[in-house]
């Protein structure tokens, strides 16, 4: 092997900042997603949904109610409408005036930066689309897609094999311990032949599931770290791709040897 020059080996998880930073700055806005960037994240998580009149746009939940100073449900909106609204205001004075962003305005952001997007369809039925504009940047080798919804993942492998892909997996439902565990391990499986990651909710992992990952090479990514015991928990249990709400733990504390 060879040395490094000094004693000091940055090593760090693989970090997905999670709607951006959402402990420092509005969820799912530009402002963040920068921030993110800025803090040296390796990936920047965000959730995609289309408006009533077709377009993708950038939100978390169902409804503009939470994040910004409207209401009404994003796909019952244009996204003129959904554009006038302020997506900064809610979470302090100082970003009123953010905006929610355009799936494409998020691509364009980082298409020349050294980061990787972790795409979530929040939306039955848009994979095309989202692959689409990822392809028109010429991103498909900058991002990874993931979701909920099974189909999704599926459907957006076939249509280009080459993007990469997680199963947003919790252990919620189903509800007995063996039913989970035969779920997780039948999508270990598919993940496995599908080249297709187990995003598992950090409360779903297993330890055999942590080895099984690390061995295939997947890019497991657990989520949503908001916690630090839990965090060094799973970082302690060998997890790769913490998704949290807090990059500035991880990017700014690099493990010194
Ligand atoms: O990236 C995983 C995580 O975002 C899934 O949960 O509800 O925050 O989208 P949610
Ligand atoms: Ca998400």
């Amino acid at each position: 092997l060879t040395e490094y020059p000094e004693k000091t080996i940055i090593q760090r998880p693989i970090v997905a900042a999670h709607r951006g930073v959402p402990s420092l700055s509005p969820e799912n806005t530009m402002t963040s997603y920068r921030q993110a960037y800025d803090l040296g994240a390796d990936l920047i998580e965000t959730d995609v949904q289309k408006t009533k009149d077709g377009h993708l746009v950038i939100m978390h939940d169902y409804t503009v109610n939470r994040t910004t100073n409207g209401t009404g449900n994003v796909k019952d909106l244009t996204l003129d409408q959904i554009q006038q609204l302020d997506a900064g205001v809610k979470f302090g004075p100082e970003f009123q005036g953010e905006k929610v962003p355009t799936f494409k305005e998020y691509l364009q952001e980082f298409k020349d930066k050294e980061v990787v997007l972790l795409v979530e369809l929040k939306a039955a039925d848009i994979e095309q689309q989202v692959i689409d504009e990822i392809e028109e940047e010429g991103m498909a080798d900058k991002v990874v897609i993931q979701s909920f919804n099974l189909d999704s993942v599926k459907n957006s492998k076939v249509i280009k094999p080459e993007i990469g892909t997680g199963y947003l997996y919790s252990s919620a439902v189903p509800a007995t311990e063996n039913a989970k565990l035969k779920k997780a391990q039948q999508m270990l499986l598919y993940g496995t032949s599908m080249n297709t990651s187990l995003n598992a909710s950090y409360s779903s992992l297993y330890q055999e599931f942590i080895t099984y990952m690390r061995q295939r090479g997947m890019l497991n990514m657990h989520w949503t770290y908001r916690n630090e015991e839990h965090l060094h928990q799973s970082l302690n249990a060998g997890i790769i791709g913490p998704i949290t709400d807090y990059t500035q733990w991880l990017t700014k504390s690099p493990i010194m040897l």
